[in-house]
Parts: structure tokens; C-alpha cells; sequence
């Protein structure tokens, strides 16, 4: 019996991936997405934990949920509800405890449980927290992705992370590096090509740290699995996010080089331009070690733009430090960034230290930092007008006949087309920058 299935995700591109994932699980069961909770016959929650106040919207969320699925009851029916995702494996006792019509709280690893969870939530048989770090892997019981996700695609490659930097939850919430092998992920890739994608990003916590079965014997690094992507019939493009600067080597950096479909757009976390404050950090790289990083990438692909993560306000930084991240922005140039004030985290050792950072000196930090790095990117927008630029097509945008796709670089850029260019890849001649995405015409008709 049709049933329907809403499913609200919040956080990183892995967790939308997930999403995805879940719903294939359950497809066999009779469940069909919807994008509403009200009248849904399953409910999921899809948490993140990376930054402040994630629980608490956890909780206020639910607290709108239960209203529905009391409705629900009244009406004869079932809602069953669950909480998957960090907030779910980090704070899972809770919210059995706090949210008693909860009825499955699942952490990351064990999605491939899902359909077993349900069958027992509908039975009746009691609450189930799953946030036990399984023995298999849920890659090898899933399904394969079976629900179209357009013309641009992801796909998680490897999970977790290892490195314990002292402000992150991801290695307590996501467990340890884990690799899927090499077949399987060239499997889903090919899927994916049929059912429509053109361009891939593989996805993981830690992505250049990949180190997955090859397909006959040995192991493949990401440079690798990258190569035998690109040479996929179909496939237009690669991305591949997020990376750690420590784990750039030789065989990524050949992959920029040789790889035209490989975009040359990277998004390479530093974090802080102070060494200081990197070490307190637990980065496991220097300022001056990134800075090389950067310049060998870029000496292999002179193209290649840069985006990064900051964090600002962590624990002991002095106005000194701060001013070192801000020479680091002006001597890297980014194309795009994202900053965060240090939020400290239950659990993590950065979250106990004493010297913490008053919040309006992040506040303050980070007004600094933002007004910078927008100024980069607005730059970096600009210099794109009067090229011409490969757009993928993805969907219709906003007005009448209009397409809009993805440059190089990842900015959305809006032309004039026909819905039969939807998944090509068309030369743009740029003629407009907004702060966050282009605009201009295809260049057959800028020629003619
Ligand atoms: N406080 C602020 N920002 C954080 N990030 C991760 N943990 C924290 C934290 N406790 C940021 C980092 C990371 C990005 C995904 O989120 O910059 O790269
Ligand atoms: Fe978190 Fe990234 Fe550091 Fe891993 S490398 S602990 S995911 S910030």
C-alpha cells in the first residue's frame, strides 16, 4: 500500500545524500517522498551538530511535529517519527528521554537498519535508539541509489574522520575514516549517469583522505578514483568536498592537472592563518605548509579558485592571531568562504578550556572577516564578466525561458535557453555579476 514519506534535512551535502539514501531504503517498503509533514505517514528528522543551537532546533522542531502526529492518531492514522542524523548519535538518550513520541532515534551508520526499525515502530514494539557504530558497512546493504537527483549528483565515497581537530564533533558523531571500495562507488557513478547526472561531487568528512579497495587488488587514493571517474561515457564533470590540506598529495594534485573534467574549484579548509592558534587546533598543518599547498595546486592548474572554512573566537585567540587569518585571506585570495564564530561543542576538548573568547569580540572578528572574504568573492564574480564560461544546465530558473546552471566555479549562472539544454554543457558569455551568482547569454546567440 502506498504510504508517504517527508523527510527534513539539515546540514552538509552528506546528510542530503543520506536523505536520498533513505528514501531508496524505504521505497520497497510502500513509502513515497512528499515535501510536507502534515498527513505523512513517516517522519524524518535529518540533524546536524556541527555548530550551536543544533539540538535545540532539534527539540522546537519536534515539539510542531508531535502537534501533527497527534493529529494523525486522532484521524485513525500512524506517524512514525524518527531523528537520524549527529544530533541523533551525539544526544540519541536525550531524546528518547526529553521527546517520548519519538519513536527511532538512528545515527549515520546504521541507515541501512531503517526498514527493520520501521516494521518494529509500526508493530508497535516498543522505541529503538540505534547509535551503536555497526560492524558492517550500510554501503553494502543499501540499496543502490535508485531516485533520480538531477543533473548534478552526490555521491559519499568515504565517511568519518580521524584527525580529532580539539573543535570538531564529526569523529564522535560520524565514527572513524572508513573508505567505500573502489567497484562499488564506479557502480553507483554509472547508475547515476544513467538516470540523468552529468556532474558528480564525491562526497565524505575527509574526502582526499580516500584510501578504498581498488578493484583488483591494492588501494586507490581519490587522484585515482578520480581517472577512472572522468573516463565514464556520459559524465561532463567531477568535484569532490571536503578535503584536508594535510592530505593534498602528489596524485591529487596530477588528477588537476591532466583532468579537464575535474573542476578547478576546490574547497580547502584552513580554518586560522595563525600557527598558533592551528596547533592549539589540532590541524595537524602549518600556515606556511598550506600556502605551499596552494601554490602547487595552482602551478598544476593556473585556473584552479579556492574556497575555505574559518573559524574565528577560538579559545586563547588574541587580536594578533586574528590579524594573521586575515594576511592569509589577502595573500590566498578565495573565490568563496565560509566563517563561523567558535561555538564550543559538548564533548569536544576545545569546548573545556578556559580562555574563551568573549562574544563580541567574535562577533567584532567575524564582521572583519566576512567584509573581506565578501569582498574577494564579489571581486572574483566580477572578473567573470566578458568570458565566456562551460554552464551545465540544471533546471529552469526563475523567469520565463530562462536556464540556470553552474559555472566552473560553482556559481549559478542564469541565461536565456531552451529546456532541451537542461544536462549540456554551454559555452555563457557573462555579462552580469550579483553578489552570489552571474548572468548572461549562450554564446551562439552573443556572436550572432
Ligand atoms: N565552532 C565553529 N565552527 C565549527 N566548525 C566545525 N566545528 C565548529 C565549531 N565548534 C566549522 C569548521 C568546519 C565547518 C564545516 O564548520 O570551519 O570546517
Ligand atoms: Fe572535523 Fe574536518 Fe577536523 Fe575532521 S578534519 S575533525 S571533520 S574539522
Amino acid at each position: 500500500m502506498a504510504k508517504t514519506l517527508y523527510i527534513r534535512t539539515h546540514g552538509c551535502q552528506m546528510n542530503a545524500y543520506d536523505s536520498a539514501r533513505m528514501a531508496d531504503v524505504l521505497a520497497p517498503l510502500g513509502y513515497r517522498p512528499v515535501d510536507a509533514p502534515e498527513g505523512a505517514d513517516m517522519v524524518i528528522l535529518n540533524t546536524c551538530h556541527i555548530r550551536e543551537k543544533a539540538s535545540e532546533k532539534v527539540f522546537s522542531e519536534l515539539g510542531r511535529l508531535k502537534g501533527l502526529k497527534r493529529a494523525r492518531e486522532r484521524a485513525g492514522g500512524i506517524m512514525v517519527l524518527a531523528v537520524a542524523g549527529c544530533v541523533a548519535q551525539a544526544e540519541g538518550e536525550e531524546i528518547l528521554a526529553r521527546a517520548p513520541y519519538v519513536d527511532i532515534v538512528l545515527g549515520p551508520q546504521s541507515y541501512h537498519r531503517l526498514p527493520e526499525l520501521v516494521a518494529r515502530a509500526c508493530r508497535g514494539a516498543g522505541r529503538v535508539l540505534e547509535t551503536e557504530f555497526p560492524a558492517e558497512s550500510k554501503f553494502d546493504f543499501l540499496p543502490e541509489a535508485a531516485a533520480p537527483q538531477g543533473v548534478s549528483a552526490f555521491l559519499t565515497v568515504q565517511e568519518g574522520c580521524d584527525k580529532f581537530c580539539t573543535f570538531c564533533v564529526v569523529p564522535y558523531t560520524r565514527g572513524a575514516e572508513f573508505s567505500r571500495p573502489a567497484a562499488q562507488i564506479l557502480a553507483e557513478a554509472r547508475r547515476m549517469i544513467d538516470l540523468g547526472a552529468r556532474e558528480i561531487t564525491l562526497l565524505g568528512q575527509n574526502v582526499n583522505a580516500y584510501r578504498g579497495a581498488a578493484p583488483e587488488d591494492g588501494r586507490w587514493g581519490l587522484g585515482t578514483l578520480i581517472r577512472a571517474l572522468a573516463r565514464l561515457p556520459g559524465l561532463l564533470r567531477v568535484r569532490y568536498t571536503t578535503s584536508h590540506p594535510r592530505d593534498v598529495d602528489d596524485e591529487l594534485i596530477a588528477a588537476h592537472a591532466e583532468i579537464e573534467m575535474l573542476m578547478p574549484m576546490l574547497h580547502l579548509p584552513v580554518q586560522s592563518g595563525s600557527d598558533r592558534i592551528l596547533a592549539a587546533m589540532n590541524r595537524r598543518h602549518t600556515t606556511a605548509g598550506y600556502l605551499r599547498t596552494i601554490e602547487r595546486l595552482r602551478r598544476a592548474r593556473p585556473e584552479l579558485a579556492f574556497s575555505s572554512d574559518f573559524i574565528v573566537g577560538y579559545p586563547g585567540e588574541t587580536e594578533r592571531d586574528f590579524e594573521a587569518t586575515l594576511a592569509l585571506v589577502r595573500e590566498v585570495g578565495f573565490a568563496q568562504a565560509f566563517s563561523f564564530k567558535y561555538s564550543p561543542r559538548p564533548g569536544t576538548p576545545a569546548a573545556t578550556v578556559e580562555e574563551q573568547v568573549p562574544e563580541p569580540v567574535k562577533a567584532e572578528r567575524l564582521q572583519r572577516l566576512q567584509a573581506l572574504l565578501d569582498s574577494q568573492q564579489r571581486d572574483f564574480n566580477s572578473n567573470q564578466v566578458d568570458r565566456t564560461l562551460p554552464v551545465l544546465f540544471e533546471k529552469p530558473g526563475r523567469h520565463p525561458g530562462q536556464l540556470v546552471g553552474r559555472s566552473p566555479y560553482l556559481q549559478p549562472v542564469h541565461a536565456m535557453a531552451p529546456e532541451t539544454e537542461i544536462g549540456r554543457m554551454v559555452p555563457v558569455l557573462i555579462e552580469r555579476a550579483e553578489p552570489n551568482s552571474l548572468a548572461g547569454v549562450r554564446h551562439e546567440r552573443a556572436a550572432a
